[in-house]
């Protein structure tokens, strides 16, 4: 199989903002070898390579003169199962949710709680993704990765990739290591998360006394679609800025001003805080710019209401964050990448 290349694609059905860009090149990469066709490929054209999953943590903010790279390689696979524990490995283009959906029809727990995420098996590790109470870090057994200086392939255990909130090896390193595929530690009889949010309550109120993952994972995707807005609907990518961590002092004299402010007191004796209260607090949701706006149901959300460029989302992400900067001396830091 060799790639196929496309000269001045547009990428709007290729980021969940929506954002009409075009690439220069683009082509979808089904396996490893195509993966190094790129690679070859760019360097032979002289032009960057940009290596993308779902493009649900992007935000484009012109005409991408580089190759772009989609990771479109497919399989899930059990490595191995004791009757307890079984470790899977599933190809970086696969979509997360249909992952976490595949482990629930297996009678797998591990996933439910990242269920509903936006997004690749290949991006999920980047940014260590995580949601009520899971993180990836929390079932990652260790994962395939290409070095693009200098085409090895390197195995990286849980120790390796530096996992913390929102982050990682492969973030920090950006454009080095272009992830191939992922394995994962799961279970037959998985312990359950539900302190997180309203997840215990409603499981409480349908009734379910002994929950299985997949009641988990239901309760969660009814609780992501009351909050978050559907990317096919209206352009978004989920969380638009991280919860900052502050130090304890300063969540202090934010507390003795705001008796209400959502902070949640870290192990290293720093604060989180949620930057969604910050700018909800900070008055600006249901704020719009042009076609670029702060949800209306959560102020953590930008959204795309249509034809929004990533210029005139990024200028009223920078007008949010000199805002709390001021307001509460609060640096928010994006979530996306920015390009
Ligand atoms: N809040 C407000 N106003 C808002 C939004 C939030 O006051 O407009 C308050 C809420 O009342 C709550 C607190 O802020 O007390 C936290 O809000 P929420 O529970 O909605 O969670 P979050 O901090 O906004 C984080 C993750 C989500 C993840 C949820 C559930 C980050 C940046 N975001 O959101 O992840 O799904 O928790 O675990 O950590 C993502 O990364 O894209 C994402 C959606």
């Amino acid at each position: 199989m060799s790639l196929v290349l496309q000269n001045e694609v547009s990428l709007k059905p290729f980021n969940t903002f929506g954002v009409e860009v075009r690439a220069r090149l683009f082509a979808e990469a089904r396996n490893d070898d195509e993966v190094r066709q790129g690679i070859a490929l760019s360097a032979e054209r002289g032009l960057p390579l940009l290596v993308i999953g779902g493009g649900s943590n992007l935000l484009l903010t012109g005409d991408i003169e580089a190759l772009v790279l989609r990771m479109a390689s497919r399989g899930i696979r059990v490595l191995a199962d004791d009757g307890e524990r079984v470790r899977i490995e599933a190809e970086a283009g696969e979509v997360w949710d249909e992952l976490v959906r595949w482990s629930l029809a297996q009678g797998l727990g591990g996933l439910e709680n990242l269920s509903l995420i936006p997004g690749t098996v290949g991006a999920a590790p980047m940014q260590n993704i995580g949601a009520y109470g899971v993180e990836l870090k929390d079932v990652f057994d260790s994962l395939v990765a290409l070095d693009r200086q200098n085409g090895e392939v390197r195995e990286f255990g849980l120790a390796d990739c530096a996992f913390a909130y929102r982050d990682s090896l492969f973030k920090r390193e950006p454009g080095r290591w272009v992830i191939l595929r992922v394995r994962f530690n799961l279970s037959h009889n998985a312990a359950l998360h539900l302190d997180y949010g309203p997840v215990r309550q409603r499981l409480a109120e349908e009734g379910v006394a002994e929950p299985t993952p997949a009641d988990v994972a239901r309760v969660i995707c009814a609780i992501r679609r009351e909050k978050l807005p559907d990317p096919a609907v209206l352009g978004n990518a989920g969380s638009f800025f991280k919860n900052p961590l502050v130090p304890a002092a300063l969540a202090e004299r934010l507390r003795s001003e705001h008796s209400d402010l959502v902070a949640y007191p870290q192990a290293d004796g720093q604060v989180k805080l949620a930057a969604g209260w910050l700018i909800d607090k900070a008055g600006w949701k249901g704020f719009r710019l042009g076609a670029a706006g702060v949800h209306a149901q959560q102020a953590l959300v930008l959204v795309n209401y249509g034809g929004a460029t990533g210029s005139e989302i990024h200028a009223l992400a920078e007008r949010i964050r000199a805002d709390i900067r001021q307001r509460f001396g609060v640096e928010l830091e994006m979530e996306p990448n920015l390009y």
